[in-house]
This record gives C-alpha cells, structure tokens and sequence, in this order.
C-alpha cells in the first residue's frame, strides 16, 4: 500500500496535512528536523486514525540532507508527496551573508525539485499520485528571496503539472495567505494584528489543497478572502503588488527578520 510523504509534517500545515491524509486511511511518513515534535505528531496521528506513522529527522535547508530524504521516497510507495518544509526567510537581498537566503533556496526550491522527481517518477510506473506543493500568496509579490523563491514554486508547479499530463499524476501548488502556525514565532517574528477573518486555519488549507489536487487544478489559493487578494495582485493595478511587496518589506526590517 502506498504510503503519503509531507516533509515539515510536525506542526502547522504540514500536521494539517498529515491529519486530513491519514483521516482518509494513508499510511504517513513524516520529515522535519526536530526529533521530538515529530515523534509527539506521530503519536498524536497513529492514536487518531490508526495509522503507520514513520519519521525522519533531516535538514532540507542541507545538500545531503536532501539527498537522504530523496532516498527515503525511493525506499517507499508514494501516493501522495507534500512539499511543504518551510520558513521565513526575509532578510535583507544585499545582505553579504547570504547563507541562509541559500538555506531557503535549498529548503523551499531545491528540496521541491529533488522530492518531486523522485516522487513523479515512481508514480508514473502506477499511472497515479499527487504532488502538493505548498508555495504562498507572497509569490504575487516581488518583496524579497521568500516571496520569489515561493513564485519559483508556482512555475516550477505549473511546469511539473504539464510534463505530467496524461500520466495520472498531478501536481498542484498551495497559495496560502496568513495562517496560524509556528511559522512567526520560529523566524523570531511578531504574528501580524490583522482581523480573526483574515486568518486561515492549517486544516483548511489542506482541505482545499487536497480537493484541488483531486480535481487537478494546478494552482489553488484557500479561502475566499485570499482569493479575492490573490486575483487583485495579479490583476489589479500594476503598482499594487510593489506597493503591498514595500509595506512588507519595511514591516520586516523593523522586525529584524531572517
Ligand atoms: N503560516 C503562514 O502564514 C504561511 C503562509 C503561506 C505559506 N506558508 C508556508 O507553509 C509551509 C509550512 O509552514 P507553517 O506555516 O506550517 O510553519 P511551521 O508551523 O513553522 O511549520 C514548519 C514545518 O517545516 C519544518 N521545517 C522547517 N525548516 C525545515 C528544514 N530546514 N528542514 C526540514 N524541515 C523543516 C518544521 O519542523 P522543524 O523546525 O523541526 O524542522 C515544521 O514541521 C512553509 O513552506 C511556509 O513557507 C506559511
């Protein structure tokens, strides 16, 4: 039986993940770094839904750890792969340590291309799967390395859904606006005062993306008011975006963010 792979399956959206695919009967393998929270997950998820749970401590912001998750999937039946191991990484372009802006390059562009090969690969031999990548509604702005390496995966999405046409595979990406995760506290951030509407719960953001992978949409953006968000930066006046892409930027500074 084929298993789902979600890398940063330990909290956030990536739980979220987990939940909603084992709610459904998957077998799951879990990847992120911290050995204890994903062991508390995998707990939580087999005392749920009854399910095998398997983990893998790796650094997806690392070469070699990738390559060890690369092999993981090889090891494995994948049915279902969710590239969704992240985080903010907003500092300043020029800034002349660029380590971790290629921790990020290596964690949320590299980790999806390897992972996804591996993962379509075997799954065009079954003629079925799905790939979900989580990218963000930061993409439709041009404010630093997350948002364009988060639009890297949009194309890079959109490309894999066309080599993959007709084979039974599918690929969507997630467009996630401002969820309520880890996701400030671990970069060192204050969560953003915005209105409790404006806010989208992980187990939503799962539950579209599932439902758009089953349908296969290429691109899904969860919640209606982030959809009307995401329509208005790619339609809407062309100063819109660098607009928005300047008050985030200045809004980061001040937090001193990673
Ligand atoms: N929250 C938002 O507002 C929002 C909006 C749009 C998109 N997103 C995207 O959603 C995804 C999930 O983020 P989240 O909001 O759920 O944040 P989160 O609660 O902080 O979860 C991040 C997950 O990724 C893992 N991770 C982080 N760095 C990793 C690395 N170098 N190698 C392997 N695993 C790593 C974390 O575990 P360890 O720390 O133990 O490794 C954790 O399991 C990210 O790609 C993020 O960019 C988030």
């Amino acid at each position: 039986m084929s298993s789902a792979l979600v890398t940063g399956g330990s909290s956030g959206i990536g739980l979220a993940f987990a939940h909603a695919l084992a709610a459904r009967g998957d077998d799951l393998v879990l990847v992120a770094r911290d050995e204890s929270r994903l062991e508390a997950a995998a707990q939580q998820l087999r005392a749920r839904h009854g399910v095998a749970v398997e983990t893998l401590s790796a650094d997806l912001a690392d070469q070699d750890g990738i390559r060890t998750v690369e092999a993981l999937v090889d090891a494995h039946e994948i049915g279902t792969l969710v590239n969704n191991a992240g985080f903010a990484a907003h500092t300043d372009l020029l800034d002349a340590d660029w380590s971790g802006q290629a921790e990020a390059l290596n964690a949320m562009a590299l980790a999806v291309l390897v992972l996804s090969g591996a993962a379509a690969r075997q799954m065009i031999g079954r003629g079925t799967g799905e790939i979900i990548n989580v990218a963000s509604v930061n993409a439709l702005i041009d404010a630093d390395v997350y948002s364009a390496t988060k639009r890297w995966v949009i194309s890079y999405t959109e490309a894999l859904a066309g080599r993959l046409a007709g084979t039974g595979v599918h690929a969507t990406a997630v467009l996630p606006g401002w969820v309520r995760t880890n996701y400030h506290a671990a970069a060192g951030m204050r969560r953003p005062h915005l209105p409790g509407w404006a806010w989208v719960e992980p187990d939503q953001v799962a539950a579209e993306a599932l439902g758009a992978v089953a349908r296969g949409r290429t691109q899904t953006t969860p919640k209606a008011v982030w959809k009307a968000a995401a329509w208005m930066l790619r339609h809407g006046p062309a100063g819109l975006a660098r607009l928005v892409a300047d008050r985030v930027r200045s809004g980061h500074d001040r937090q001193g963010a990673r």
